[in-house]
């Protein structure tokens, strides 16, 4: 994963250009990318320090040196739910998951190799969808998983539930990682508004949450982690424009349209 990122922030410096030019505000020219513009914009991005104890259940992912990338949740004793953004390019050795750790700087909690990655077969990329991953463990972990949305779920993804996302990621755009964990509350989006935000947008596949006027917000490094209404893994953090910004709202990976074949993996 250290080329994904590598690729991942190279490209943000060489579309910064692209999108400065083309002024901050035109969604449509980031939209193809939105990942990768780079602007000043409002911190994480509105959180604030999370306890592990009340989140058992949110994991960071880890290279073999132990440097953060991503998030995650259990699904199941020995099964990750993840992005797919954050581990399609990976092999299972390279990547290890840390559960029951509140800061990076502890050393509590479990480390837990992986024996398996698998990602959704519709996934190419963020933008288009299907951006859903499930690792397999070494070891079962102590932490309980927590539920995913289903067909059933409808109602937790009506526009102004109040949603809650968690990560290690960047509280600023373009700014460090967070040793801690932390978390935010965001409202989710309708369908229609997060369309008007962004061209790719698909309801099926999408869900965004997020203020009209930003800042609060995932942002990078929180990828692949939870973003939960009511004890159900709604969502999981996808992609963006730049992070917290006015009329961007964070995409996030819509869950309950994936609970079939997810489950199947949390099974098997
Ligand atoms: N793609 C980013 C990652 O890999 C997450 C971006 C989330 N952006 C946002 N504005 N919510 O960590």
């Amino acid at each position: 994963m250290a080329d994904t990122r590598r690729r991942m922030w190279s490209m943000v410096g060489l579309l910064a250009v692209a999108t400065l030019s083309s002024g901050l505000l035109t969604t449509t020219a980031n939209a193809a990318d939105p990942d990768t513009s780079e602007t000043k914009a409002p911190p994480i991005v509105g959180g604030q320090p999370a306890k592990i104890a009340e989140h058992p259940w949110v994991v960071y992912l880890t290279d073999t040196q132990g440097n953060q990338f991503c998030g995650g949740t259990v699904g199941r004793v020995n099964k990750i739910v993840t992005a797919a953004h954050c581990v399609s390019d990976e092999k299972p050795e390279a990547i290890q998951v840390v559960a029951g750790r509140e800061s990076k700087q502890a050393t509590d909690g479990q480390v837990a190799k992986v024996t398996g990655i698998w990602v959704h077969p519709a996934y190419q990329n963020a933008n288009s969808g299907a951006d859903v991953a499930v690792l397999t463990l070494d070891q079962e972990l102590p932490q309980p998983p927590l539920a995913i949305a289903s067909k059933d779920d409808g109602a937790l993804y009506q526009a102004g539930k109040t949603s809650t996302v968690l990560g290690w990621g960047a509280t600023a755009e373009g700014g460090q990682a967070s040793d801690i964990l932390q978390k935010a509350e965001v409202p989710v989006v309708s369908d229609q508004e997060c369309q008007k935000a962004y061209p790719q947008y698909k309801a099926d596949a999408m869900v965004c949450a997020g203020l009209p006027q930003g800042g609060v917000d995932s942002c990078q490094g929180d990828s692949g982690g939870p973003l939960v209404v009511e004890n159900k893994l709604v969502g999981i953090v996808s992609t963006g424009n730049g992070c917290a910004r006015p009329n961007a709202p964070g995409i996030y990976t819509r869950v309950s349209t994936y609970h079939d074949d997810v489950q199947a993996q949390l099974g098997s």
